[in-house]
């Protein structure tokens, strides 16, 4: 059978980065993340006898490294499913991947909707969120709505995230600022498998479950400012871990600074805009509604700046009927 499915990519305020089981990716730490409406994957799966090998294409391009990672996939998929055909795999992101934007959360939350539909098999949201965490982390975030929590558990069946508040309980704005289209250097699952040497992780441990409950209230009671302010103070230390390790990791480049620096600017002039950051060069932006417009025309001022991608909180992943083959 054939199936598709969309998917979104996510923002997490409170970050995900350090896991305490490697291959079951089960994470140090609870984090709570906004789904994102315009950094989408669509995947198209298709289990079929006339395959003889699985086949991986994403973005057009058949997939050697990052094809692996999918066919791990579609095994544990055929496990649960207790088949052996081979499938053909179609995935296309409407974003740059691989530049820290999270197309493996949109991407591995789509390949597990989409495949285990074409599999023929019937599982809950818990049990997909559980499956797609062990595609990738933060994937796990990208199947319920909205604004979601991801419980750290200490199993696999205790590690899945839920929806907190849907997708259209505030209307706040991720204006994402593309200012390379370089790969990062160092992958995710690579760059977190130092976490622990860094001597910040221990207190950055101690104070999280706090942020956690701090993040909850903030947006229950839609406090843009101290929602803003959290946001912007843990993506820095998430960086400040990464800074720190073994082998420090440096994300940004020279633009990324540049950003950063300007929306605290923005901020002295009176625009309430905050930025976070992950794996990458690129900056998120963060706003409301009201504020949005008066922050593209400040975007427009910046030549640096290569595309920006405006997102508002979305649904989850789910299926689709426009298959790409
Ligand atoms: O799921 P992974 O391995 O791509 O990890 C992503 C982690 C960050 O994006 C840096 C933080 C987060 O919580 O999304």
């Amino acid at each position: 059978m054939k199936a598709t499915s969309i998917a979104p990519s996510n923002l997490a305020f409170i970050k995900y980065w350090g896991k305490k089981d490697e291959k079951l990716r089960l994470p140090l730490n609870d984090s709570l993340s906004m789904n994102l409406s315009n950094l989408t994957t669509i995947t198209t799966v298709e289990f079929d006898k006339r395959y003889t090998d699985d086949v991986v294409v994403i973005d057009g391009k058949r997939e050697e490294k990052e094809g692996e990672r999918v066919i791990k996939h579609l095994d544990l998929i055929r496990k649960i499913a207790q088949m052996s055909l081979k499938a053909k795999v179609v995935s296309k992101n409407n974003f740059p991947a691989g530049t820290g934007l999270s197309s493996s959360a949109s991407g591995f939350a789509a390949l597990t909707v989409a495949g285990v539909k074409a599999a023929g098999i019937l599982l809950s949201q818990k049990e997909l969120s559980l499956l797609s965490r062990l595609g990738s982390g933060s994937a796990c975030r990208s199947i319920p709505d909205g604004f979601v929590q991801w419980y750290r558990g200490n199993s696999h069946a205790t590690s899945y995230a839920v929806s907190l508040f849907p997708s259209d309980w505030w209307e706040i704005v991720d204006v994402v600022t593309v200012v390379s289209r370089r790969k990062k250097e160092v992958s995710t699952t690579e760059g977190q498998k130092k976490t622990a040497s860094s001597s910040f992780m221990k207190i950055r441990l101690e104070g999280i479950n706090e942020k956690i409950r701090l993040c909850k209230e903030f947006i229950k009671k839609r406090q843009f400012t101290a929602l803003g302010e959290l946001t912007e103070k843990e993506a820095l230390e998430m960086h400040a871990v990464m800074l720190t390790t073994d082998k420090p990791l440096l994300y940004w480049l020279p633009e990324t600074v540049m950003m950063m620096r300007l929306v605290r600017k923005w901020r002295r002039e009176g625009i309430p805009v905050y930025f976070s950051l992950n794996t990458g060069q690129d900056v998120h932006l963060l706003c409301e509604k009201k504020t949005q417009k008066r922050l593209l025309d400040k975007l427009k001022t910046v030549g640096e700046i290569k595309n920006i991608i405006i997102n508002t909180p979305a649904k989850g992943a789910r299926l689709s009927n426009n298959h790409l083959f």
